[in-house]
């Protein structure tokens, strides 16, 4: 192309960066994120996994993002970034998401439907059950029960305690045995000695969950993943002021 003067290459050249300006734009669209990935590559659309509707894919331990609130989101992809959450498939996609990305594809998975709870019934659980460990937890290991930070029902509160209601069970519990890792077992007998695996996820503010889930055993920690995994998603309204359960 041969350019002769200003404006004769502003028409040339013109078109093209308006072309760039726009499809930079769409780019930080975090509708435009989910369905067709950030401007590099690595960074694959959300909802080949995340699922078209955001709610995940619960069998492959795909979270829900649909609802969680926005800041939450936007930390949890810095921390797969920053390597305080270990995960050999979000943190390449984490990583080649800008800032900017992050920013608008928190904002528009915490614009979806948030998990809207089914009525549960009424009464005493079962001691020791999922259910007792998530409405009443086990003080005498100093375990709160997860309602307390993570709201009526497990609905999670803005804008740092993620939902546990409406999230799949494989997930819950895998987030618990990351936090959790595993002391190492000397062999005895015909048993082989274990190695310590290290916890993955290290996020948590203060050691929170850390401390809770090291507290749990393997048993509770799939009870208490499998009654959250269990609630939600009724097709009611959801009401923001429901205190079923407590
Ligand atoms: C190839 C599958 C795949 C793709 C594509 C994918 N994710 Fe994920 N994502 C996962 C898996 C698996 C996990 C759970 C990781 C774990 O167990 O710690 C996850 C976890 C997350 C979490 C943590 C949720 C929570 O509750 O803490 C966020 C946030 C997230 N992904 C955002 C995104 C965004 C945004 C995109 C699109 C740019 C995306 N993911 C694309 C598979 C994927
Ligand atoms: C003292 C407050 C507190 C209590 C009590 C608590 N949690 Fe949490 N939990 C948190 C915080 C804060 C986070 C978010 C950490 C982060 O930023 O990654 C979290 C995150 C989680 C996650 C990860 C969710 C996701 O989307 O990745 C799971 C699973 C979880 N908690 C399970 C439980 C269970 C089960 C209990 C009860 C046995 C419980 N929590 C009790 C504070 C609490």
């Amino acid at each position: 192309m041969h350019v002769s003067s200003p404006s004769k290459w502003f028409r040339h050249v013109g078109p093209l960066l308006l072309l760039t300006s726009l499809a930079s734009h769409a780019a930080t669209d975090g509708e435009s994120i989910m369905q067709k990935g950030g401007a590099n590559p690595a960074a694959m659309p959300c909802i080949s996994c995340h699922a078209p509707d955001g709610k995940g894919m619960a069998a492959a331990g795909f979270p829900r993002l649909a609802g969680l609130p926005a800041a939450y989101i936007a930390k949890q992809l810095h921390d797969f970034k920053a390597g305080l959450r270990l995960n050999p498939v979000m943190q390449p996609i984490a990583s080649a998401l800008t800032a900017e990305e992050v920013d608008a594809v928190a904002a528009a998975y915490a614009a979806r439907p948030r998990v809207n709870v089914a009525p549960q019934p009424v009464g005493t659980p079962a001691e020791g059950s999922g259910a007792w460990i998530a409405l009443r937890g086990a003080w005498d290991r100093s375990i709160p029960e997860c309602t307390l930070c993570h709201g009526p029902s497990g609905i999670g509160m803005d804008p740092s305690f993620p939902p546990l209601a409406g999230q799949g069970a494989v997930y819950l519990e895998n987030q618990l045995k990351a936090w959790a890792g595993a002391p190492a077992v000397k062999a005895k007998g015909k048993t082989k000695a274990v190695a310590a695996v290290a916890p993955t996820r290290r996020n948590d503010p203060n050691g929170l969950m850390q401390h809770i889930a090291a507290s749990l055993t393997a048993t509770e920690m799939k009870a208490v993943a499998e009654y959250f995994g269990s609630l939600g998603d009724s097709s009611e309204p959801f009401d923001d002021t429901q205190h079923r359960l407590r």
